[in-house]
């Protein structure tokens, strides 16, 4: 049966697609180069000492361009704010972006005990939305009331039929890089949709637990979202030209393009952390020598927030002796204190500036 945008495309094919539609020079030119930025990048992981200071602040970037592709807007200041503060309420739009980055968090935490498998892909779901619920049993489409563009499988046994499919695919070592096949199943977890909303975020989380369960990376820091914002109208036309016409090959240089550009920007951005942490250290042993310790300045860089029961919780100081040393640091401009209720966060402020770029 052809594809019809209003009927639930029950006969989206099964994965790997054919050979014939992907295997072009197109795509293998910027697979080589994907893949070599992607080398680039993991080898210079390592310079960062606590991988922390990466994921955490990265997660938190990813969560906010992943969600603003669904219009949930706040801003990275917010956000930082709210991963910090344990007293204060967030609105509810940063609330959502803080669950996609606890979504993502956890997710990666348990594909590394259990692998990618359904319960995963429902818990990621679920914690995105912050429901109970898992592959639906209702129908959905996508685009409006007055013109449907696309209406994914339905219901629950073809969703899990499909999703078995996936993850057979997913899993199978069948010799295609793992970049082409991360394109391919993201392409396929959204024609699926198995979801009632969430299915874009949670795709989106499972691009990078999917480069890390390969090894293309060891640590979840590539983040494709800001691209696909960037360029978000492509990201849906391209979706629809695979659905509608088998047009995989734009599709995948779409995707490795992604890649490709995120991963070069993700290492000028380790590279500019690096660079801004050795001339902090530096800063605080001259200007600072009495308060100067290794673990001090490396907790200004977990996350772009700092307060006193961080210096305290990890044996830096004493609760004392850390408002004094904070306070220190922000006479020498490094920190800047922000009062929120009685609680009083420090801001990096030059690790915020590179952040917010
Ligand atoms: N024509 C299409 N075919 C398949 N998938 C599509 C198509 N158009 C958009 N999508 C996917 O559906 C997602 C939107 O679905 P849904 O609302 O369930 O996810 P979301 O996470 O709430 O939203 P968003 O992805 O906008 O953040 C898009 O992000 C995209 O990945
Ligand atoms: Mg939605």
């Amino acid at each position: 049966m052809a594809f019809k945008s209003a009927q639930p495309y029950n006969d989206l094919p099964s994965l790997p697609p054919e050979k014939e539609a992907w295997e072009t020079l197109p795509v293998y030119k910027i697979l080589a180069e994907a893949r070599a930025a992607m080398a680039e990048l993991k080898g210079r992981m390592p310079i960062i000492p606590n991988p922390l200071m990466l994921i955490n602040t990265l997660v938190l970037q990813e969560a906010k361009e992943s969600s603003s592709i669904e219009n949930i807007f706040t801003s990275s200041d917010k956000l930082y704010k709210a991963f910090a503060s344990t007293t204060t309420e967030a609105d509810p739009q940063t609330k959502e972006v803080l669950r996609y980055r606890t979504a993502l968090y956890d997710a990666w935490q348990e594909q590394q005990e259990s692998g990618i498998n359904l319960s995963l892909l429902e818990n990621i779901y679920r914690k995105i939305k912050d429901k109970e619920d898992g592959v639906r049993d209702t129908p959905v489409y996508i685009g409006n009331r007055f013109q449907v563009v696309y209406t994914p499988p339905c219901c629950h046994d073809v969703l899990t039929e499909k999703l078995n499919n996936w993850l057979h695919f997913s899993k199978t070592n069948d010799g295609i890089d793992p970049l082409i096949k991360m394109a391919i199943l993201h392409y396929q977890f959204e024609a699926i949709h198995p979801f009632t909303d969430g299915n874009g975020r949670t795709g989106r989380v499972l691009n990078i637990l999917y480069l890390t369960q390969t090894g293309i990376i060891d640590q979840p820091i590539l983040y494709l979202s800001q691209y696909i914002n960037a360029f978000k109208s492509d990201y849906y036309r391209l979706l629809r030209g695979v659905t509608e016409n088998g047009e995989w090959e734009a599709w995948l240089v779409y995707m490795l393009t992604a890649v490709e550009a995120t991963a070069i920007e993700t290492l000028n951005l380790i590279n500019q952390i690096y660079d801004l942490l050795q001339s902090t250290i530096e800063k605080v042993k001259i200007e600072a020598a009495d308060i100067y310790s290794r673990e001090l300045v490396d907790l200004l860089f977990v996350q772009p927030y700092c307060k006193i029961s961080f210096l305290v919780d990890s044996g830096v100081a004493s609760r004392n002796t850390a408002s004094k040393y904070l306070n220190r640091l922000v006479e020498l401009d490094i920190l800047a204190l922000e009062k929120i209720g009685n609680e009083s966060l420090y801001l990096n402020k030059q690790l915020y500036k590179l952040l917010s770029k």
